[in-house]
């Protein structure tokens, strides 16, 4: 048994040195696993010879930092951004172009919910939005509630109000208010018996019911409360197979819309390098591919796929449950999925500044080293309350995972006061 619990302990600095590297090549990445970076427990009060280390983690943080172009695109390509509007604050989680941030910025910086006074200004806004929401009707509960799920859901969509009078002659209403979504070319309506809650109705429906996914909204889905169905095709130069594939998924997501829309989000995928990540190998192309993005567990069909009947088949039988779910993030594949992670980062890192990789790569093993040497020499030998301590803490505290943010240096500093 105390062999073990050293075992165990020696892995955890392993684990959280290799993870506060990779947090930062990638942030999206940690973010998604931010529940789980627990296993990074360095800072566990018990730990001394860490809380010696901490200083000079920090200083690797910012010494990478500064390192500058290519190496801090590939470093630290995605920061925090985030925008304070009064008392509020609001996360930045879409892709790091100019575009797309200037579009979030004047979206949330905004009114919440614009009003569209106009026929004219309702046609604005259908031939500039995809998708948006819309309150239609005058003051009533439904209107507060709106507003409140409206301030929570900005950061992702736009949210209009109208008058029944300005809306195009192809929708038509039984009663107001009522709350409309209008993507996929057409509108669907709230309803408050069907649909539930107000706030999770907005969040199934807050996606087009089909399109091409990228890495950032497919990691978004983690806080959807759906699967997501996927045909992960080569764009290229599209087998028969893959436009097959392609075609299976789009009719689904409309012809069986009614069937699905809770339970699945549709879609189609050509950058497979998120999804290996997943599946830590290489998917086979053309795939379909059913992803569960809360736990990065995912669903294989057992037969070929040829006809749609072959996908709905697929598809109970996962909502059945009666097909495997591969990966997810259990220890085991967590620990696995870091050291894939790290190991693809490394090979692109050295593929695009040999030099620089020989530099950087031996920095955290020799820093591997040491903890492993540090923790296992500075520790007294009650292993078995270590590492119940380090469970316990664990499990308890997630914040603790940021003290290996460079970024939260000053605000991890107080926490640790704290304790
Ligand atoms: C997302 O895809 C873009 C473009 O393909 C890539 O540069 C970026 O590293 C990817 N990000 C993640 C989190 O996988
Ligand atoms: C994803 O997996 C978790 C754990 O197995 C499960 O609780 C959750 O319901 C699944 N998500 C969906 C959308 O099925």
């Amino acid at each position: 048994m105390p062999t073990e619990s050293k075992l165990c302990c020696s892995l955890l600095a392993v684990v959280a040195v290799v993870s506060g590297y990779v947090e930062e090549l990638d942030e999206k990445f940690m973010e998604h696993r931010q529940n789980e970076l627990w296993l990074v427990e360095f800072y566990a009060p018990w730990c001394a010879y860490c809380h010696t280390f901490e200083p000079i983690w920090y200083e690797v943080g910012a010494e990478l930092k500064s390192m500058g172009s290519p190496v801090n695109f590939n470093i630290h390509g995605y920061p925090t951004i985030k925008l304070f509007k009064g008392e509020l604050s609001f996360d930045y989680k879409g892709p790091r172009t100019k575009d797309a941030i200037i579009e979030f910025t004047n979206r949330v910086a905004g009114p919440t919910v614009r009003h569209l006074s106009s026929v004219q200004l309702f046609q604005h806004a259908m031939s500039h939005h995809d998708l948006f929401f819309v309150y239609i009707g005058g003051k009533s509960l439904l209107k507060a509630q709106y507003h409140k799920v409206a301030t929570e859901y900005i950061i992702h969509t736009y949210f209009f109000s109208a008058s029944v009078d300005v809306l195009p002659k192809a929708v038509t209403l039984d009663e107001v208010p009522v709350i409309a979504v209008f993507k996929d070319g057409t509108y669907y309506l709230y309803n408050e018996v069907l649909d539930g809650d107000l706030s999770p109705w907005v969040n199934r429906e807050r996606f087009p019911s089909y399109f091409q996914i990228d890495n950032f909204s497919l990691y978004q889905m983690g806080e959807l409360s759906k699967l997501v169905a996927l045909a992960v095709v080569d764009e290229m130069t599209p087998s028969e197979e893959s436009i097959l594939y392609k075609t299976l998924i789009e009719r689904l997501s409309t012809e069986y819309r009614d069937q699905y829309k809770n339970d699945y989000q549709f879609g189609y995928v050509t950058d497979t390098e998120y999804i290996n990540g997943i599946i830590m190998g290489e998917i086979m192309m053309p795939s379909i591919i059913v992803l569960n993005m809360s736990v990065d567990g995912y669903f294989l069909p057992g037969s070929k796929i040829e006809t749609i009947e072959d996908v709905i088949h697929f598809l109970n039988s996962v909502l059945r449950g009666s097909v495997k779910l591969l990966g997810g993030n259990g220890i085991l594949q967590q620990t696995k999925r870091l050291f894939y992670k790290t190991k693809s980062t490394v090979v692109t890192l050295f593929q695009t500044a040999p030099a620089f990789c020989c530099v950087v790569c031996a920095l955290p093993v020799g820093i591997v080293v040491i903890i492993i040497w540090g923790t296992c020499t500075a520790l007294p030998a009650d292993d078995e309350r270590l590492a119940e301590e380090a469970t316990s803490s664990a499990a308890s505290d997630g914040k603790r995972a940021k003290l290996l943010q460079p970024d939260n240096r000053e605000k991890t500093s107080e926490e640790k006061k704290e304790d």
